[in-house]
Parts: structure tokens; C-alpha cells; sequence
């Protein structure tokens, strides 16, 4: 979950790994820390997000070539400097970073305690270093013609862990990195000035946009020299380089005060570039989904909101029942999956764990999987049998505002192609960039604004819609209750009286979105709610008396939740901002969620 950096080349390390950590924040933010190898191994750690540490611990005055670096989202461990990364050994030689989880941490660490070990973190992480340490002085690593007694010492340790790792170690008196990765993402980008080791590429665009992504299991060693690359036993492998499209602007925020505010505006033109895919492949995924026998989508959060609305497009436009689970509950329905099922995989990282469990236990039951995914190189992209990527660019706030609305895009693409039309949706798609422009003007925004304002002290908010307007509600309640802390749910209409209609109070806010075709009974509903003395919003493209406020959003039928999941996305932007929030990133998430 947490995002690791590390530099080893021509410059000093540590302003490198500052502002490298800065752009990984996004994947965590509870404590940060790094580590330099000059004549002596240096650490630096301490709770808090990166601005203040990098002030307070003074992170740009280590020294060395060598150096790693650390962005924790705690999964053992309280939130304290003594328990952030970098870990070391007893005798403080041996530094390293992790990102993910050891299964077997207790075990190993009852028997290094045994030997002696101290240990001085509450973390599963810190049994690497010791692990590490342990090797060296068993002479287990022993030096041989391929590598140092560091490096073999390292490989041994690696072989132990059982779990999802991403790991860099250095070693106070060696001029390298030494890293592995299983199931925890790891980038190597290669420039002039040196190698560099990260959870993905952003932090390090601005040297190079050269990369290797790694295997599973892979082994990386890198000094001033150059870079090799070995798979688990330590054979030496190669692996091809590919260059990143993504521009290092995206990954700024440019004159917006924040990322969501910056990816919400750009949703014009990234829904555009959702539907720029390779039509051949589009209609040979189409041809799979009409000779697969049972179709799955496996998603979590707004991904898994994205495939629900996908449900209503493929059942009411293509006329085909698909199944859509929650990648943390799939292991419930793998039994049905056969060599003839269709798995797609959809997620925006490409590094959910839960979705990856999932498309491992669909390939080991033979079925075929398409791997929908913003993130090029990342595991979901190598695991598939067919790949659509998202085209989003970076997204770095932790809320899915615009890789949302490009998988919906990516749906109706699907649906459209199943009828031999995919030319439709382009069209439909380009049709919305005005309306998109001015969802997400400034007029628009000081509108939302104002609604914050009266919404900002509320304890719950509701919200209710029909069809694709149901799922529409789930994807904005997420939105608004990450995002403002509020409690905000959602509801089908149809539901309300079935339990929900207990909730609505004097003045319960309550969301009802509305489409043309199904209008007659979600007012009904939002009569039953006022009826109660419930404050209703109407988001629809019409005023009706039963709105007490109203978001006007034109009427797009089926791409409805590509319009009306925006100015909710604007909306919740704006309550964070009334409560004075970080909306970039939210308490205890993280973008990649890579543990189960
Ligand atoms: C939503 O805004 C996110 N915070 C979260 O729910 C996310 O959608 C979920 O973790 C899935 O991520 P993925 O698309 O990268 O798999
Ligand atoms: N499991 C480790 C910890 O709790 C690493 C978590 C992470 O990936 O940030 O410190």
C-alpha cells in the first residue's frame, strides 16, 4: 500500500528521494523515512506526511549516492517513528523498505529472537533486515563470482518470505540497491544519472521515462555501475525496457489547488481517450463475451461501481446477463468458473490485491480473463489475456473521479461493440465534452459550493436512484463519505420503504437522481421522503416541485452515469474543502490497496 523510491547514480540521494516520496504519497501517508549509504548508513524517520518531515527531520541533508526511501499506509503496527520504514538490523548496517504484508513475519521473527535478534519495531517488516543480517554472519551469504555476500545474503532472505513484497535494502559500505518484488509493485526506470526503484513511475518522469517492469519474483541489483536483473535462484535474466507515455505534467497539478479538483476537470477529454482503443481487439473481447459460457466482472469500490453500471448497459442495451462481484467475495462463486468463463478484471491501479486473487483463481480454473486497467506495466496489465488500458493518465488522488467515468465509458465501448456499433459510442462520447466543460465550470463549482455550505454540518446524507441511476447513487455516496467523513449512503428507490425510509428525519438530506425513462417512479420515491420532512436534491434535467434544490445535468440516457457522477465528484470535492479536509487524500486510505 505505501510507496517506495530509491536512487543509486552520479547525484546526492536524498533531495532525489524527497521529492520522489512526494509524488508516491498518494499511496500512503501515515510516516516516512529514508535511508543513505555514504561512508556510514544514515536514517531518517518519524510520523507525518512528507512537507513537514521533510522540514522537521531535515530529509535533504543526508548524504551518500546510494539512498531509499519510504511513504508508510500502516498494516502492522501502530503509527509511530519507531515502527515507519527504514527497518535496520541489530547492529544498524542493513536498512530496508517494504511495501506489503509478510505472512510469515511471527514465525521468523520467533526464531531470529531466539538467535538473539533485537528488535525495536511492532512491524512484520523489520524481520528483513534481521533475516538479512542473519545470512550474513551465518556465512549463508557467502560471496560468490555472481554477486557479494550482501547480495546472496539478500536472495536467501527473499527465498523465506512468504506474502506480498516490495523490497529495497542497502547496506552501510556498498555502493547499491539490492530489491525484489512479489506481488507488491516495483518499477525500475533507468536514466543518465543513475538507476531509480518505485511503486510506479511518476516519481520518476522527470529523470526518465525508460523503464522495466518486473516479474514476479524478480531480483534487482543496482550500483553506480548499471543494473542486473536475476530471477529467485539468482540466475541473471533480461528484461526488455519500455517507454512510459504518460507526461510528466499529468502528473502535476499545475495552477489547481489539488489533484481531485485537477482530474475531475479533466473527465472532457479523458472520457475521449477511454474509447481511443485498438477496435480489433475490442470486437475480439465482444466475440468472447458471446461465446463465453457465464461472464464475470470483479472489481472493489468505484471500479466495482463501474461494472454494476455495466450490468444495467450490457442487460438493458445488449440484452446479455453478466455477473458482477466483488473481487473480495469472488472466492464465494468460483466454483462456476470453467475453461469457457469470461473474467474481466477491472481495476484503475491495476494492483488491487483482491482483484489480483481473483484473476489467479480464474486462470487456475482456466477461464479467460480481460484485464481493464489505467496503469500500463502494472500487474493486472501482465495478467490478462487481453489488455484495454483506461488512457486516463496518472490519477493521484486517492478518490477515482476520472478513471470512474472511463470505465464506464469503456462499458457502453463493450456494450456498443456487442451490437456491431462501437462507431455509436464514440459519437455519444464526443457529444458530451460541452457538457462535461460545463459541469465542472466555475459557475458550476460556486453552485456546488454553496450546497457544501448547507451540507457540510450534516451527519448522514441519502441518496436513492433507479437503474443506472441506482449504481450512479452507490458511486456518488462513495465519493461524498471518503472524501467528507460524512456518512452518506445509497439506496435503490424501490427499496426506500423496505427499511431506508426509517432513516429520513426533519430535514434528511436525500439525493434523488432522475433519468427520462424511469422518472414517474423516483419522484414517487422523493415524494415519500418528503413526506417525512426529508430536504430532497433532485439531480436530473428537469425542476420538480418536490425538489427542494436542484442540479440541473442534461439528460444523456445511457451515459447518464458519466454526467451525473460528476458534479457529485464536484460536490464532494467542495465538502471537503468546507471541512477543511486534505480531499487528496482521505484518512486511513490509499490509493493501491496491494494487501488482501
Ligand atoms: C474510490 O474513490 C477509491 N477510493 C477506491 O474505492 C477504489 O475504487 C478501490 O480501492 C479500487 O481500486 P482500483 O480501481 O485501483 O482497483
Ligand atoms: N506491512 C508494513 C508495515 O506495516 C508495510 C506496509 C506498507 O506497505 O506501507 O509497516
Amino acid at each position: 500500500m505505501c510507496g517506495i523510491f530509491g536512487y543509486v547514480g552520479s547525484e546526492n540521494a536524498s533531495p532525489i528521494l524527497a521529492r520522489g516520496l512526494k509524488n508516491l504519497e498518494y499511496r500512503g501517508y501515515d510516516s516516512v523515512g529514508i535511508a543513505t549509504v555514504s561512508t556510514r548508513l544514515e536514517i531518517r524517520k518519524g510520523v507525518g506526511k512528507i512537507d513537514d518531515a521533510k522540514e522537521r527531520l531535515r530529509l535533504e541533508e543526508a548524504r551518500g549516492n546510494v539512498g531509499i526511501g519510504h511513504t508508510r499506509w500502516a498494516t502492522h503496527g501502530t503509527v509511530t517513528a519507531e515502527n515507519s520504514h527504514p527497518h535496520t538490523d541489530c547492529r544498524d548496517e542493513i536498512a530496508i523498505i517494504h511495501n506489503g504484508i509478510i505472512e510469515n513475519y511471527y514465525e521468523i521473527k520467533k526464531r531470529l529472537l531466539e538467535r538473539g535478534h533485537r528488535f525495536s519495531s511492532e512491524t512484520d517488516s523489520e524481520v528483513i533486515a534481521h533475516l538479512i543480517e542473519d545470512n550474513l554472519s551465518n556465512r549463508g551469504g557467502a560471496a560468490s563470482s555472481n554477486g557479494s555476500s550482501f547480495e546472496h545474503a539478500c536472495v536467501r532472505a527473499f527465498q523465506e518470505l512468504r506474502g506480498s513484497f516490495a523490497v529495497l535494502a542497502v547496506r552501510q559500505g556498498e555502493d547499491k540497491i539490492v530489491a525484489v518484488r512479489k506481488d507488491s509493485p516495483l518499477v525500475v526506470g533507468l536514466a543518465e544519472n543513475g538507476t531509480f526503484f518505485a511503486s510506479d513511475v511518476a516519481p520518476f518522469l522527470e529523470w526518465t521515462k525508460d523503464v522495466v517492469y518486473l516479474e514476479n519474483h524478480d531480483l534487482v541489483v543496482a550500483d553506480r555501475a548499471g543494473v542486473r536483473f536475476f530471477d529467485q535462484d539468482f540466475a541473471e535474466v533480461k528484461r526488455p525496457v519500455s517507454t512510459v507515455e504518460w507526461d510528466l505534467e499529468e502528473a502535476r497539478k499545475g495552477n489547481f489547488d489539488h489533484f481531485m479538483l485537477k482530474e475531475i476537470t479533466e473527465q472532457a477529454e479523458t472520457i475521449q481517450r477511454a474509447c481511443v482503443q485498438d477496435m480489433a481487439v475490442v470486437e475480439r473481447i465482444a466475440s468472447m463475451i458471446r461465446s463465453g459460457f457465464g461472464v464475470f466482472f470483479i472489481a472493489c469500490g468505484s471500479s466495482y461501481h463501474a461494472c454494476l453500471t455495466g450490468s444495467y448497459l450490457f442487460s438493458k442495451v445488449a440484452n446479455l446477463h453478466v455477473n458482477v462481484v466483488l473481487a473480495s467475495e469472488f472466492e464465494n462463486y468460483e466454483h462456476f468458473l470453467t475453461d469457457r468463463t469470461l473474467v474481466f478484471a477491472v481495476s484503475q491501479s491495476g494492483e488491487t490485491a483482491d482483484v489480483l486473487e481473483a484473476v489467479r483463481a480464474a486462470k487456475r480454473r482456466g477461464s479467460r480473463v480481460v484485464s481493464i486497467t489505467n496503469v500500463m506495466g502494472s500487474s493486472l496489465s501482465r495478467e490478462g489475456d487481453e489488455l484495454l488500458l483506461m488512457n486516463s493518465g496518472p490519477e493521484i488522488c486517492v478518490l477515482s473521479t476520472k478513471t470512474y467515468t472511463s470505465q464506464v465509458v469503456m462499458m457502453a465501448l463493450l456494450v456498443c461493440s456487442l451490437k456491431g456499433d462501437p462507431e455509436e459510442c464514440v459519437q455519444r462520447v464526443k457529444g458530451l465534452y460541452m457538457d462535461i466543460y460545463n459541469l465542472t465550470s466555475r459557475s458550476m463549482r460556486e453552485r456546488l459550493k454553496d450546497l457544501a455550505r448547507d451540507l457540510a454540518g450534516k451527519d448522514h446524507i441519502y441518496m436513492i436512484g433507479r437503474g443506472l441511476q441506482y449504481t450512479t447513487a452507490l458511486e456518488a455516496a462513495l465519493k461524498v463519505k471518503e472524501v467528507s467523513y460524512i456518512h452518506t449512503e445509497a439506496f435503490a428507490g424501490g427499496e426506500l420503504k423496505h427499511g431506508p425510509l426509517a432513516l429520513i428525519e426533519e430535514g434528511t438530506p436525500v439525493f434523488v437522481f432522475v433519468s427520462r425513462d424511469n422518472e414517474d417512479r423516483i419522484v414517487s420515491n422523493a415524494q415519500e421522503v418528503k413526506a417525512r420532512g426529508g430536504f430532497v436534491i433532485g439531480v436530473s434535467d428537469w425542476n420538480s416541485p418536490v425538489f427542494d434544490r436542484w442540479i440541473k445535468v442534461p439528460d444523456c440516457g445511457d451515459l447518464n452515469p458519466v454526467i451525473q457522477a460528476i458534479p457529485m465528484q464536484v460536490l464532494a470535492y467542495e465538502l471537503a474543502i468546507q471541512k477543511n479536509l486534505d480531499p487528496d487524500k482521505p484518512r486511513n486510505l490509499a490509493k493501491s490497496v496491494t494487501v488482501l
